[in-house]
């Protein structure tokens, strides 16, 4: 098949290298004509472990390529899927459509032949409807059918579940888009990964009903490690008890400082907003919104009160800036209101994070960036453990306490525990847990 990708951001980028893996002819493009001329040198513009590899062997063998144009690549497409951001709208919260609606104006131009356009993006309800309008009415001849396939993809391991998903969720309103879609997912088709046919605003909804409900129930367990603070109890083993139940699951279920990204945070607050339009407010979303919300300043709160209530003129040790490992994604990272929550105590931050700091230096300001976890902790009040990257799970405490003002360990990630910590004279804090 012949597929056109209109934007090579994140989900266009990691979504057309994997397609044309699958055998595919794959023209990933976007405007910005310093990020194509980048990716056809073979340098990736975002931290995605693998993303490299698998870009440069399918831009090898001819199977991939990367083009400011969409008029020549569209025209030959069979499939041309929008990839472009849908961005919260500054004000109102709704998603910004203003890229996906300018991209439905340019393929129109452009189509030969029969042609399935694909909403790859994270669109509400109806935006499906407003493409084929859009198209229908730029081009009246154009033969095409309008498609949802949401992307279910988690920063970090994006590839991972390209190529192994749970499911692959199609909404169709043309029966002729079926067997091309079919086509485009045949290798995970025989692999038995179940392809949901829906309709096309069922599938629009799919998505976000998925991240909202992932939202909440890490809401859920973020609350329960509140009251097992004050109860005593153990929110690692609550999770652990309750997610045995197979009708409830293991996963999503990691007490921390409060969901961040570039989804969960604008997914559930459009849904909301479309929810509130369409007349059937989500009241569980709203709040998990609102909780998420506080939980962040909330977090900075726990660090002052551990490392001992009044932290002016202290310097603070933050280690982990993205909102998870194995990204350099800053957007909506919690690290940002709690960095926010130390310096308004009086504190001065030094931080560390693997891949964030570039992005963290324009947005984080008058924090010391530091070059690796002990230089962060070099003569700090306290240690703040924000995200749980794979370097931070085996510090050196000995070396840690010969050079930290106070051996204080704020444990947002639950990485540790109290007795292996004590070990090495260290006060520990952990999230809904005792130690
Ligand atoms: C999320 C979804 O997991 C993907 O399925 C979806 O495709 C994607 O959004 C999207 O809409 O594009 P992502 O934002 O990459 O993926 O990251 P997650 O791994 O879901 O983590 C989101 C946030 O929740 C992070 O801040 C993470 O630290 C937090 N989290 C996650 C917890 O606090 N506890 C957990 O148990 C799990």
């Amino acid at each position: 098949m012949r597929i056109a990708m209109i934007g090579s951001g994140y989900v266009g980028l990691v979504s057309g290298a994997c397609l044309a893996d699958f055998g595919h002819q794959v023209t990933c493009i976007d405007k910005d004509a310093q990020k194509i001329s980048a990716l056809r040198a073979g340098e990736i513009p975002i931290f995605e472990p693998g993303l490299d590899q698998l870009v440069v062997s399918n831009v090898q063998a001819d199977r991939l390529s990367f083009s400011t144009e969409l008029a020549e690549p569209v025209a030959a497409a069979d499939v041309v899927f929008i990839a472009v951001g849908t961005p919260s709208r500054r004000g109102d919260g709704h998603a910004d459509l203003s890229y996906v609606h300018a991209a439905a104006r340019e393929i129109a131009q452009s189509i030969k032949g029969f042609t399935v356009i694909v909403t790859k993006s994270t669109v509400p309800v109806g935006t499906g409807d407003e493409v084929e309008r859009i198209i229908r009415e730029e081009n009246p001849e154009a033969d095409f059918a309008v498609v949802s396939n949401p992307e279910f993809l988690r920063e970090g391991a994006a590839i991972e579940d390209f190529k192994h998903p749970d499911r692959i969720v199609i909404g169709i309103e043309d029966e002729r888009a079926r067997e091309v879609m079919t086509e485009v997912y045949r290798p995970l088709y025989l692999n038995q990964a179940p392809l949901l046919f829906t309709s096309r605003r069922t599938s629009e909804l799919i998505k976000y009903a998925a991240n909202a409900f992932l939202a909440m129930k890490i809401t859920f367990i973020n609350e329960m490690a509140d009251l097992c603070e004050n109860v005593n109890a153990n929110v690692q083993d609550v999770a652990r008890g309750i997610g045995l139940d197979k009708r409830i699951g293991p996963k999503f279920l990691n007490a921390g400082p409060g969901y961040g990204g570039s989804c969960f945070p604008k997914d559930t607050l459009a849904l909301v907003k479309t929810a509130q339009d369409y007349g059937a407010p989500t009241r569980l979303i709203e709040t998990t919104v609102a909780i998420n919300d506080q939980r962040k300043r909330a977090m900075a709160r726990k660090a002052v009160l551990a490392a001992g209530g009044d932290i002016r003129g202290k310097t603070i040790g933050v280690l982990g800036l993205t909102f998870k490992p194995n990204t350099d994604d800053m957007r909506d990272a919690p690290s940002i209101a709690i960095i926010q929550g130390l310096q308004d105590a009086g504190a001065t931050v030094r931080a560390f994070d693997p891949e964030g700091m570039k992005h963290a230096r324009g947005l984080i300001n008058d924090v010391v960036y530091t070059s690796d976890p002990y230089d962060c902790a070099e003569g700090v009040d306290a240690l703040v453990i924000v995200t749980e990257w794979n370097a931070f799970r085996a510090l050196d405490f000995t070396r840690l306490k010969s050079i930290m003002k106070a051996p204080i360990l704020i444990d947002l990630r639950n990485i540790y525990r109290q007795e292996e910590i004590a070990r090495y004279g260290f006060s520990y804090t952990a999230v809904g847990r005792p130690g």
